[in-house]
């Protein structure tokens, strides 16, 4: 996607062939920031402070954290270490743990001495992989903008997102955003309601920030506002991301998604779910048992960031010094709350037959 007139990436090798650029998120929307890692150490700390984020990137990044590893020692052993350092930076997206074991999987068939040169061939297919999934599930969801605009012409589809899916959380063109670049792209009206999302704040910083850069027309509301929006019959749709969704079409997404499923449920608005396939955990099939939730830093709950009167990014502090808080990062949606899945294949129905159908897995 472009910024301002220039086309990015959020993940790119280099131009010395061998480290890795990102856009540092954590700056964003104040500063444009592009952070350079040189070693796993980097990576990891990249992933595990947020630098990056999203399901999707943090598996691109991953893919390159072991490029960087194996820069510094090829060894089988080391290949191992790389895996365990990069696998404990988040417990939640599943796409961290596919990308490792993609990338280990690949890389102990390969002679030592040729691994170097390899590991950077896959991790970059693993980017132009996601590029491509990510803008063919924007195909396939577009066309439920498409039929909701066929019946209000002239006015705009109002589209309800939570944290940031868009493609700050990938690689290029993002998972619940890409429906709404294709859409805009095209020239059907679309205005979005961008959750804040607290405590990070992705909606705010990042979702406003990549949508107003590609001139989508949004509105930021704070979290408590979508239920209120949706009984007043001003949100046609809702499009969010995931960090996991299981076998049987349970979603785990940014903390705060199964109330605004919970809201639409009850107000008969759509609920849908886009997802690239590596986002799909075919290992486990309830979520609210079996996903691991992560627990970040009290921290992010106690302060908010962002600019001073000087133009300087800072934080305040916003709860009593006394006062004790608890930053669950995800919650899970079951699979009965979610009208249906978008992924590059096409939608279906967010269950074990719908997934399986389009994967074709094997359904016991
Ligand atoms: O904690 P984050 O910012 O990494 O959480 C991101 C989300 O919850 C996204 O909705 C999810 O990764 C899907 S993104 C394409």
């Amino acid at each position: 996607m472009k910024i301002d007139g220039t086309a990015y990436r959020t993940i790119w090798l280099s131009a010395d062939g061998w480290s890795v650029d990102i856009i540092d998120q954590t700056k964003l929307p104040h500063e444009f920031v592009i952070e350079n890692l040189r070693s796993v150490t980097d990576a990891a700390h990249a992933i595990s402070a947020m630098l990056v984020r999203g399901a999707p990137l943090i598996g691109a990044t991953a893919a390159y954290g072991v490029c960087l590893g194996i820069n510094e020692d090829p060894s089988d052993e080391n290949l191992r270490r790389i895996g365990g350092t990069l696998i404990a930076t988040r417990p939640t997206a599943v796409n961290l743990r596919w990308a490792i074991h993609r990338m280990q999987a690949y890389l102990q068939d390969i002679e030592v001495e040729k691994r170097r040169e390899a590991s950077y061939a896959m991790a970059a297919e693993i980017c132009d992989e996601d590029v491509s999934i990510c803008s063919a599930l924007g195909d396939h969801g577009m066309t439920l903008i498409e039929e909701i605009s066929k019946k209000k012409p002239g006015e705009a589809v109002n589209i309800l997102t939570h944290c940031n899916a868009g493609w700050l959380a990938t690689v290029d063109w993002g998972t619940a955003l890409s429906p709404i670049y294709k859409a805009h792209n095209a020239g059907i009206p679309v205005h979005v309601w961008v959750d804040e999302t607290r405590p990070r704040n992705q909606g705010a910083h990042l979702t406003a920030w990549e949508l107003g850069k590609h001139g989508v027309d949004h509105t930021l509301i704070v979290d408590n506002v979508g239920g209120h929006l949706m009984q007043h019959g001003m949100v046609d749709l809702c499009i969010t991301g995931t960090d996991r969704t299981t076998a049987a079409g349970d979603v785990c997404n940014k903390i705060g998604t199964y109330l605004k499923a919970l809201a639409a449920k009850d107000n008969n608005v759509p609920f849908y779910v886009a997802l690239p396939s590596p986002t799909i955990d075919w290992e486990i099939e309830d979520g609210v048992a079996d996903v691991p939730i992560e627990v970040r830093n009290s921290h992010e709950v106690d302060y908010v960031q962002g600019l001073d009167s000087n133009g300087v990014i800072s934080e305040v502090r916003i709860l009593p010094e006394f006062s004790p808080s608890k930053n669950y990062a995800f919650d899970v949606t079951p699979a009965r709350l979610v009208t249906g899945l978008i992924t590059e294949r096409g939608i279906c129905p967010a269950s074990k037959v719908g997934l399986a159908g389009l994967f074709e897995r094997n359904v016991a």
